[in-house]
């Protein structure tokens, strides 16, 4: 604990520094482009613009001054120069493999000589990802009102040192007048899905910003960023009817502290002001908050609502609801006891898959103070917020070329009819009421937005848990731990629970783990730490550690108490037991030496054989169908993956992080439902159609799992053209090309005996089926996996048993070097994957599966 301070202290520190000398974006890997311009120079901001020619590759190109200088461009770089490509044009940038990057592109539609920017319609790719399509700068930044338009995308690691960005005309020609390509931290983790409540994984996603606001506050140029060297408006022309409510500045004496949030995620400026409601409760109630945004239809938005209260310092003094899209994204936001403290600024992501039921294209959200939990004003708050397109599985981020309105184009008409304009540029109708502060997009005179999530991404474990009892639970505050024996806290764990698993004292649990000392810690999840320990003189557990911040509350924690304990099959991981007193919360289980599934797949030396890997994929297929169907209530994993598919020191498979899955309707436990996450790639695409999860969404993610065992590879690599991002897109598409052959794991192809291959391919694709009713159940799926191992079985005795042999060695000595390999293979992946799955457990009581025997 004592560490993790001196470390976020240092980060703060850090930040602070980086923030003060304006240096993220001014490192070595940081490129600021003026495309076309012949020395470089400095903009309006005093960024230091430099030459493109180095980077570019084609003879194809022509640079040439704008006509005509906007009123709105304060400064001639890089807006006066463009290059112009009349036939396809390449960038080529050397970046880090493993790092996330800004890509800006600057774009001013002006005439350039003979070149009129309303022919050129143009795509831009990278690296197979598309960002722009038929793209054209002049009717966007028309729709949007702009002189100029930024395009600012957020690259997710590419697994590639170059990012080559192709500009290819569609007609006439392309162009482009400023490229930045900056790296970036990791700024995003996980989201929660409005209108339901799963939290979905978005590492790993590229974005798009659409919006980024300083609520009430000034236009805040890339100079004056956190570091980050982005741009921030005004919200004003996005609030929507007459109630703009009242704007807050924070008074002198008041200092924002960034606690466990790094100071990069916004600067001061953004939390010093908020936009609130008022607190004359008849006015309040009387209406919503709105702000409204134009958005591209049929695609995931992520929504960052930044929140800092100046003002009042207690929870429950004031709590709102937030509505995106007329859902309720948050039904009790209150900011004090998400941040822990007045002047503490703190975020919430939350995500909407926008289908414009409406037609207009247009995006809401919306504020309203609630009296749920009887806080003692009623008012709602926000500070920024930041809207983000998601990229699709397909890599695609671009959308339709927005419809100016018909109020635009009015009053362009009479624009032009009054000043007599001649020349086709586009006019400036609201002229400088944005600052100069053309957006990413939006129809300046419509717009509007709100709202929030929790989530502490970046949270350490030495908060206290002070918002508990606002939502009526007195658990927490309630418990004096005893050392021994039951605390008083137990009592809301069933009788039944408690009977089953067993229950630790803290000091045990601080004895096995050595007082959870760093040393021992073998992965980290959202929930908290997971430490390695030895009980009982002999038997090895995973000890999960809630961190006292996490949203994985009390609740949760006795969530997963109550469904864990009950749950006992040879294909699930088991839960030891449960330690609870005073604030510290614990989990037991057993340890699971092999690690994860993935870790034995790709990028290993030692791949399973395809044998083992039939037998892993029907243990798992066996853990689910027991949920499904097992239990008295059927319960939805809901994040099936392969990091959840945990190996035991047998090669047993054991379905983990199902302690808070869904149960189906009959179970109507409300916090059951609260905290899981799905994962891009692995997802059901009727998920984001009807925002519902059943199982056969689970049958779905494992369709995904077994061509990921078959291929090798993540179910979402990015780094692959396009059509291969998807594995599951791509598997299908070969499938039914018939050549799945070609993209199957190069070690064990060959080994597969055809019919086993044939039968195995066919239940993967049934599973991946668009919608659920057409996937088979977990119990048909089990069978066809048993009847594929069969054919392999088979033909293996007859004929094929020496190309297969070494499998079965591999399988049926057990491993005793293997506890190194493991810690390790343990420890990697709480690297890459920030959430609990690392967690398992080993399986005392289990045997090698019997092939015969099923
Ligand atoms: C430049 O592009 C052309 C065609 O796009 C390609 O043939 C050539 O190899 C490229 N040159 C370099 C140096 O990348
Ligand atoms: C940016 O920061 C500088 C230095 O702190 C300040 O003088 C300037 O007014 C700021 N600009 C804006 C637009 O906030
Ligand atoms: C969005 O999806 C719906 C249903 O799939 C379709 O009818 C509509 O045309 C799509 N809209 C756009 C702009 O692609
Ligand atoms: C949300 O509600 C407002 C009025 O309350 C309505 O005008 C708007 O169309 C609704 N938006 C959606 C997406 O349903
Ligand atoms: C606020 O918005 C929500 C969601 O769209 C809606 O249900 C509610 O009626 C609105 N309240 C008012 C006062 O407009
Ligand atoms: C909350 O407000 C509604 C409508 O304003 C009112 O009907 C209800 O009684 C209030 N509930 C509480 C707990 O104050
Ligand atoms: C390109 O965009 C224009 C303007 O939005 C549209 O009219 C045209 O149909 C689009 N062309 C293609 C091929 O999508």
């Amino acid at each position: 604990m004592h560490t993790n301070k001196h470390i976020l202290f240092f980060l703060v520190c850090i930040s602070f520094l980086l923030n003060a000398l304006h240096v993220w974006g001014a490192q070595s890997d940081s490129l600021v482009l003026s495309c076309g311009l012949a020395d470089g120079g400095t903009d309006m901001y005093g960024r230091k613009w430099a030459p493109d020619s180095k980077y570019l590759n084609g003879s194809n190109s022509i640079t040439i001054r704008a006509g005509f200088q906007d009123p709105s461009l304060l400064s001639e770089i890089p807006y006066m120069t463009a290059r112009i490509f009349t036939s396809e044009a390449t960038y080529k940038f050397q970046v880090k493999t493993d790092k996330r990057y800004w890509l800006r592109l600057h774009f001013y539609p002006s005439a350039y000589s003979n070149f009129n920017p309303a022919d050129s319609y143009f795509s831009v790719t990278v690296n197979g990802l598309t960002l722009l399509k038929n793209f054209s700068a002049s009717i966007t930044c028309q729709a949007l009102s702009q002189a100029y338009i930024v395009r600012e995308y957020s690259l997710a690691p590419l697994d590639s040192n170059t990012l080559t960005v192709i500009f290819k005309p569609s007609s006439s020609f392309a162009f482009v007048n400023g490229i930045e390509v900056i790296e970036m931290p990791d700024l995003f983790d996980s989201a929660k899905m409005v209108g339901t409540s799963d939290q979905i994984d978005v590492k790993g996603v590229h974005s798009q910003t659409m919006y980024r606001l300083n609520v009430a506050g000034q236009f805040i140029p890339p100079t004056n960023d956190s570091g980050l060297t982005r741009t921030w408006y005004d919200d004003l022309p996005y609030l929507n009817g007459a109630q703009l409510g009242t704007t807050n500045a924070i008074s002198q004496n008041v200092k924002i502290q960034y606690k466990s949030m790094p100071a990069y995620v916004a600067p001061v400026e953004v939390y010093s002001s908020s936009r609130s409601m008022g607190v004359d409760k008849a006015i309040t109630e009387g209406f919503n908050l709105t702000w409204v945004f134009q958005v591209d239809p049929n695609s995931t938005y992520l929504l960052r609502f930044h929140f800092c209260d100046f003002y009042y310092s207690k929870p429950n003094q004031l709590v709102f609801s937030i509505f995106v899209n007329n859902q309720t994204a948050e039904a009790t936001a209150d900011v004090i006891a998400w941040s822990e403290g007045k002047a503490v600024p703190t975020y919430q992501d939350y995500m909407t898959y926008f289908t414009d039921a409406s037609g207009d294209q247009m995006l809401w959200v919306a504020l309203h103070p609630t009296n749920e939990t009887r806080p003692e004003y009623l008012d709602a708050l926000l500070n920024g917020l930041e809207i983000f397109k998601l990229s699709d599985t397909t890599g695609n981020l671009a959308g339709p070329n927005p419809k100016p309105s018909p109020m635009l184009l009015q009053n362009e008409a009479v624009e032009k009819s009054s000043f007599k304009k001649s020349d086709n540029s586009k006019a400036k109708v609201i002229g400088g009421a944005v600052g100069g502060a053309a957006a990413f997009g939006i129809l300046a005179a419509l717009v509007f937005v709100v709202y929030q999530r929790k989530r502490q991404i970046y949270g350490t474990d030495s908060q206290t848990s002070s918002w508990l009892p606002i939502y009526g639970n007195s658990h927490t505050s309630g418990s004096k731990s005893t050392i021994s024996g039951k605390s008083n806290a137990s009592s809301n764990i069933s009788a039944l629970a408690q009977g089953l698993c067993r229950h630790f004292s803290l000091a045990e649990i601080k004895k096995v783990t050595k007082n959870f000392d760093e040393s021992v810690v073998i992965g980290v999840g959202g929930f908290g730490k997971v430490y390695k320990g030895v009980i009982d003189g002999g038997i090895t557990v995973a000890i999960k550690r809630s961190n006292p911040s996490s949203e994985q509350g009390v609740n949760e924690f006795q969530t997963e108490i109550e469904m864990l304990s009950k749950l006992r099959h040879k294909h699930l991981v088991s839960l030891i037991g449960f330690c609870e007193e005073g604030n510290e919360m614990c989990l037991v289980y057993d340890y699971m030496a092999h690690g994860t599934l993935r870790d034995h797949v790709y990028k290993t030396k030692q791949p399973l054989s395809w044998k083992q890997r039939l037998e892993i994929c029907i243990g798992a297929a066996r853990g689910l169908h027991y949920l499904h169907t097992g239990a008295r209530y059927t319960i939805i994993h809901r994040d099936v993956k392969t990091t959840n598919i945990l190996l035991d020191e047998n090669w047993v498979a054991k379905v983990s992080d199902f302690g808070l899955s869904k149960t189906g309707p009959n179970m109507n436990n409300g916090h059951v439902t609260t905290v899981v996450k799905g994962s891009f790639g692995y997802l059901d695409p009727e998920y984001f159609r009807r925002q519902q999860l059943t199982e056969k969404s689970d049958v779905y993610s494992f369709g995904v799992v077994l061509f990921e065992v078959l291929c090798a590879r993540p179910a979402l690599n990015p780094s692959l053209p396009k059509e291969q991002v998807s594995l599951a897109d791509w598997a299908l598409n070969c499938k039914r090309k018939g050549v799945l052959d070609d993209i199957i794991d190069p070690n064990i192809k060959g080994k597969i005996h055809p019919e086993c291959l044939k039968k195995f391919a066919d239940t993967a694709e049934k599973c991946l089926a668009e919608v659920g009713y057409e996937r088979p159940s977990m119990g048909d799926v089990l069978w066809n996996l048993e009847f594929a191992l069969q054919l392999q079985d088979n033909n293996e005795d007859s004929n094929h048993s020496s190309q297969c042999g070494e499998s079965s060695t591999s399988d049926e000595s057990p491993k005793n070097d293997t506890m190194a390999m493991h810690r390790k293979n343990l420890s990697i992946e709480s690297e890459h994957e920030t959430s609990d799955e690392s967690v398992e457990t080993s399986a005392i009581f289990s045997q090698i599966v019997n092939p015969k025997g099923r």
